[in-house]
């Protein structure tokens, strides 16, 4: 099993080339289950979750191609199967995406509930309750959801979510794509990767107002088309390696990532003493002078991002000060903060706020990833940190980062992977 080693305390300098987003590429790869003709997914990240979608997307019937020299992905063909099977769903929850697009394209899906995971149970009754208002209906047995459309296929409906969910937006914002009428999502998430499906979608031949908002309107058509489209940068790898920058003092040029899909994250950095520059080609970030203790609570899009909590915390652990965490979105995700105490963190959490007094050092230890973004905070801690650090349980990480020590490597971290 890999492992990653680090020995920190060297400032970052150079420039990071920003990949393609992991949550805007996983429901893209979807999408090709409605059209008839092929999806080109340019700029896609070559991930182990990309690989995981690939196979899902295979054993339903369609052709994925990985060129991974141009970073482009082929999908084409038809589904053949209707089932996507548990041993792939309980791997990645972002499989139950192939639901929305299998009901309103083949009037019939059988997804395997996707179980929790290590940051919380993870529900998926948004996306049921939704398509049962277009008129599914759903069988749950045997740890399946079997979902039917009607026999004139999926209506039209106002959808209003309780609460804002980015899978549940998706999953519905495909489906109505091919209803029978208009599908108004009230409520809708609003994270870059909605706009970057809904832009595709709309390539494909849907009809979509609303884009950007909260309330997304769907006129229903009869087909979609293939078409190219490209991925946007992933705004959490580049919010992770600004928080890079950050710890170690250092300033480096983010490729390709853009100020915008930062959201609050960027106020809040600024806010901790970071300046996060604008440029022509990405976004230059630097750490001016101390670190300053900074409240942060995750929220939905436009908010601060409950994926960037985890990096902001190991960040917090070395600015003067206090700050208050609080995650609002998952209830579990604070796994890293045990592991960050191994390294002389000062944490304490009760329920969903954490508290973290900066401590001058963290020292090096070795410590174990639990999911994904807890893993790559342990990293950042260890870029930081006195002494060698050791990241176990490395697989977490190949989920969602692509060559995380070849990048951080190249701007002067001197940390490598280590097989066996
Ligand atoms: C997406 O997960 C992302 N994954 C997550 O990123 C991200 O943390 C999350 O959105 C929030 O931004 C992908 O895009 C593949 P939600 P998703 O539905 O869609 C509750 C990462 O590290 N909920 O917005 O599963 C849910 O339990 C991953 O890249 C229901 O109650 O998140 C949570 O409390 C981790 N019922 C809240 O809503 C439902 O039917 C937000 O979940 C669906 C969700």
């Amino acid at each position: 099993m890999d492992r990653i080693v680090i020995r920190g305390g060297r400032p970052l300098n150079g420039t990071i080339p920003i990949s393609g987003a992991k949550n805007a590429a996983l429901p893209l790869m979807t999408a090709a289950l409605l059209s008839d003709g092929p999806l080109v997914l340019e700029n896609a990240p070559d991930l182990a979750d990309i690989a995981t979608m690939r196979a899902l997307l295979e054993q339903h019937g369609l052709s994925v191609e990985h060129d991974k020299a141009t970073r482009r992905l082929t999908l084409s063909g038809a589904a053949t199967s209707l089932e996507a099977p548990y041993d792939i769903v309980r791997k990645m929850r972002a499989s139950v995406l192939v639901m929305g697009p299998l009901v309103a394209r083949f009037g019939e899906a059988r997804v395997s509930l996707p179980g929790g995971c290590a940051i919380g149970t993870r529900p998926v009754d948004l996306h049921i309750k939704g398509l049962e208002q277009m008129g599914a209906v759903f069988d749950l047995e045997g740890g399946y959801m079997h979902a039917k459309a009607p026999p004139g296929g999926l209506r039209g409906a106002r959808i209003i979510f309780p609460q804002v969910s980015v899978g549940a937006t998706e999953n519905l914002l495909m489906a109505a794509t091919l209803a029978d009428g208009v599908t108004e999502l009230v409520n809708a998430a609003q994270e870059p990767e909605i706009g970057d499906l809904a832009m595709c979608l709309m390539r494909m031949g849907a009809r979509i107002e609303g884009i950007g908002t909260a309330k997304l309107t769907v006129e229903g058509v009869k087909r979609l088309g293939g078409a190219t489209h490209p991925v946007i940068p992933d705004r959490i790898e580049a919010g992770t390696f600004a928080c890079a920058a950050a710890i170690t003092g250092g300033s480096v040029k983010l490729e390709g990532a853009r100020l915008v899909d930062l959201g609050a994250v960027a106020r809040v950095l600024r806010d901790a003493g970071v300046d996060v520059a604008e440029r022509h080609d990405g976004l230059q970030v630097t750490r001016l002078n101390g670190l300053h203790g900074t409240d942060v609570m995750t929220e939905p899009f436009p908010g601060f991002a409950t994926d960037m909590q985890a990096q902001f915390m190991a960040l917090m652990c070395v600015a003067d000060g206090a700050a208050m965490i609080t995650e609002t979105i998952f209830e579990n995700r604070f796994m890293h903060v045990p592991e960050l105490m191994r390294m002389g963190a000062r944490i304490k959490y009760h329920g969903q706020s954490a508290i973290v007094r900066g401590v001058p050092k963290l020292s090096g230890a070795p410590v174990m990833a639990t999911d994904l973004r807890a893993s790559v905070s342990l990293i950042l801690a260890g870029l930081a940190a006195q002494g060698e650090t050791i990241v176990n349980r490395v697989y977490h990480l190949d989920r969602g980062y692509e060559a995380v020590e070849r990048k951080l490597a190249a701007v002067g971290a001197q940390i490598e992977r280590v097989g066996g």
